[in-house]
């Protein structure tokens, strides 16, 4: 189990980045140090006298490119920065650090990457903008392709910043409550059941009358139900991977009747 985990984001943006994630959950958890995050601005790393980072692409055709020598630079001081960490702790030190490359071209995230990528004690995220990155510093540094979803956005900063939230929410101590994030949405593959607060009646809608009756196993059996007609209705494609039980199956084949 990792206990701190440290989020690098090679960026053209790293404003965007740094404030998006310093607010909030994810902010409060970087104060208390159970999660940091190190922004690089790969346009620090261009020797051109304009700071350029970009050029056209060779063959023609529309928008510009990021070239490889800034990022791979940017990459490299970065992971020097990494290793230093581990200078005495050659099994962590000899480790690949993950590089993510937030694109489009990549399968699509979801909360089990999100659980596996969350075991890693340093991530790094390269985020894209202009029409991409010069293909041969991708094929040196990049080992996960990965997509926030089939539509695409003007750069891999929110992405990035996407997948850093699903990942951080999972680091011991991030969430007030340690089991809230395994008691959720897409926990065994079902939505999660609706949810009541005060008042009992609001507009003339009654609070579903079990969640008063204290009846713990009871609310239990009602709320997995809901998940299940829920997920029925809204996500049914998720149900094939859902973990239920031989009664719980059951339900679902009368729902589904
Ligand atoms: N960059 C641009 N669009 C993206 C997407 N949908 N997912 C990840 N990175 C992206």
């Amino acid at each position: 189990m990792v206990i701190k985990m440290d989020f690098h984001v090679l960026t053209l943006f790293p404003e965007m980045v740094s404030q998006g994630l310093n607010t909030s959950i994810t902010g409060r958890a970087i104060d208390k140090g159970l999660i940091s995050l190190n922004t690089v601005n790969i346009r620090d790393f261009s020797k051109d006298k304009h700071q350029r980072v970009d050029d056209y692409p060779y063959g023609g055709g529309a928008g510009m490119v990021i070239q490889a020598e800034p990022v791979y630079e940017s990459y490299t001081y970065l992971i020097n920065q990494i290793n230093k960490k581990y200078d005495n702790k050659p099994d962590i030190k000899n480790k690949q650090t993950r590089v993510i490359y937030v694109t489009p071209q990549g399968p699509v995230f979801n909360q089990s990457m999100a659980q596996e990528l969350s075991k890693e004690e340093d991530l790094i995220f390269l985020c894209g903008h202009y029409e991409g990155i010069d293909e041969r510093v991708l094929e040196m540094i990049v080992t996960d392709y990965i997509s926030i979803g089939d539509y695409v956005l003007t750069g891999g900063e929110l992405p990035a910043m996407v997948m850093i939230d699903a990942i951080a929410r999972l680091i011991p101590g991030v969430l007030n409550n340690d089991t809230s994030s395994e008691f959720e949405s897409l926990h065994d593959n079902l939505l999660e059941y609706p949810q009541y607060t005060r008042p009992e009646v609001f507009q003339g809608r009654r609070v579903p009358e079990i969640l008063l009756s204290g009846h713990h196993a009871k609310i239990e059996k009602w709320r997995r139900e809901q998940a299940i007609q829920r997920t029925l209705n809204r996500r049914p494609d998720l149900l094939p991977e859902a973990n239920l039980t031989p009664k719980e199956r059951e339900y679902l084949r009368q729902l589904q009747q």
